[in-house]
């Protein structure tokens, strides 16, 4: 049991073990850095504003600049009783700058410190995680790039239905990444926006300069409602969504690669350094990391839904409830960037099987739609080209033999209007280079798909986006 700053109003302790029940510090004491530096800008702002001394400024600033080498040297003691990082961080700095300590909370709270503390935390991991996203692309585009002559089979229903490049395959992963940085950056135009000078929930009657903090920390904007300021934490659910659904594209093309390992597709082969043998089967080399990222995509979504469901029905403003949203946000941090960061190393290390995939996307009637348009360009309407070419199908599977493998005769048996050109048409190809409509998997296309991700992502580089 130690002193609070609020003993004045209580004639009893607090109990140990509320002391250990309340605690944050153990999860809140990561943030400590941002506390200074948003302690420190506060400090600044008073004097400025004259609400305290020059004097009583600098003393207090030194000694936050102490305590932090102290927490960065691992000096400083972190106990219970002192709750969070905010308290610990004032508590030691009575010890640092006396009694000027005491003048460092005025005109705010620890309601808008702590969502100060966490808008800069995560201001600068959007940026990061942005970053990471960016150097994946390139590994992505990279990889399409050195493997643009590779054929595959296109998937729906997990059944094969058109050849297509393997470098197409990989650009859609362009696509969903893309997507994902463009909805991080697009989130910091709410997360930047400062909330320090709400104080408890009403605002404060100190003449202060909030617009001086917020230039002083980097900020945009100033939050515009001393309620909402303390209550909002939006920004945390909205960062938790986006992570939400970058990890749902991690996780698929994680569900890809493991299963393009397996001996049943043996697609690819991942790099011995990046699997795991069994302990107890001689053969076997596991998918670890594919597996595992697409395991933790489960956590992140239980991130999402934990910090929605606090929030749920909470009334205005600031409740303790609150205090919750720190180790469910840290966590989809440190999970995104560990996913996203192994994958920059993993993935340019993965071994192609050109002739496997090639073959696969020779057989199994991959080229019956094709035969079909063949015939609508004969003047059939789809419909009945599909039935056709349905029937076609289902002649070849009678008689062991894959389309372009039957002969001109038999396939004129399903219309007369079928020519020896089509066996130039039913190959991957040909099938994938008439696919040409924008978006389509033609190599054209894809080649300037590739050129086009390239230069964004070095005009990116160049401008540290
Ligand atoms: N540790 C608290 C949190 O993370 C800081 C704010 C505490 N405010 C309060 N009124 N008890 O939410």
């Amino acid at each position: 049991m130690s002193k609070k700053p609020w003993d004045g109003r209580f004639s009893e302790m607090t109990e140990r073990s509320v002391e250990q029940f309340t605690s944050s510090i153990d999860v809140d004491k990561r943030l400590f850095s941002y506390d200074i530096d948003g302690s420190i800008a506060h400090c600044k702002m008073l004097a400025k504003m004259s609400i305290i001394k020059a004097d009583e400024a600098d003393v207090l600033i030194q000694g936050l600049g102490a305590i932090k080498r102290e927490i960065d040297r691992g000096e400083f003691v972190f106990e219970d009783s002192l709750e969070d990082i905010h308290m610990h961080i004032e508590d030691r700095l009575t010890e640092h700058a006396g009694k000027a300590a005491q003048k460092l909370h005025t005109a705010r709270s620890r309601n808008d410190q702590v969502a100060l503390d966490v808008r800069m935390y995560l201001k600068d991991e959007v940026l990061n995680i942005t970053k990471g996203l960016q150097e994946l692309r390139r590994v992505i585009v990279k990889l399409a790039k050195d493997n643009t002559d590779i054929i595959l089979p296109g998937y729906t229903h997990m059944q094969r239905g058109q050849p297509v490049l393997f470098a197409h395959h990989l650009m859609a992963y362009n696509e969903m990444f893309s997507r994902d940085a463009e909805r991080l950056s697009d989130s910091l135009k709410r997360i930047d926006v400062m909330p320090l000078g709400s104080a408890a929930l009403a605002g404060t009657t100190y003449p202060i300069n909030r617009e001086y903090t917020a230039e002083l920390l980097n900020f945009s904007k100033v939050s515009g409602n001393s309620m909402d300021s303390v209550a909002d934490r939006d920004f945390i659910i909205e960062f938790q969504a986006i992570a939400s659904i970058c990890m749902m594209h991690l996780s698929r093309i994680s569900e890809e690669l493991v299963i393009w390992s397996s001996s049943e597709f043996d697609f690819i082969e991942l790099p011995d350094s990046f699997a795991t043998g069994s302990s107890i089967m001689p053969q076997k080399k596991n998918p670890d990391v594919p597996e595992l990222v697409r395991g933790k995509t489960g956590r992140v979504y239980g991130n999402l839904i934990n910090v929605l469901t606090m929030m749920k029905a909470l009334p205005l403003t600031y409740n303790r409830d609150m205090q919750e949203d720190k180790e469910p946000l840290f966590d989809t941090v440190g999970v995104l960037k560990a996913c996203i960061g192994i994958y920059i190393e993993m993935l340019p290390r993965i071994q192609v099987n050109k002739d496997i995939m090639l073959k696969a996307a020779s057989e199994g009637f991959l080229n019956a739609t094709d035969f079909a348009d063949y015939l609508v360009s004969k003047g059939m309407s789809f419909r009945e080209a599909h039935d056709c070419a349905g029937k076609a199908v289902s002649f070849a599977i009678e008689n062991k033999k894959e389309l372009h493998e039957l002969t001109l005769k038999e396939l004129k048996g399903f219309s007369k209007t079928v020519k020896k050109e089509i066996f130039d048409l039913l190959t991957p190809e040909q099938m994938i280079e008439r696919r040409k409509a924008l978006g389509g998997t033609a190599s054209e296309n894809v080649k300037a798909a590739i050129k086009k991700a390239e230069k964004e992502l070095a005009k990116r580089k160049k401008s540290k986006r």
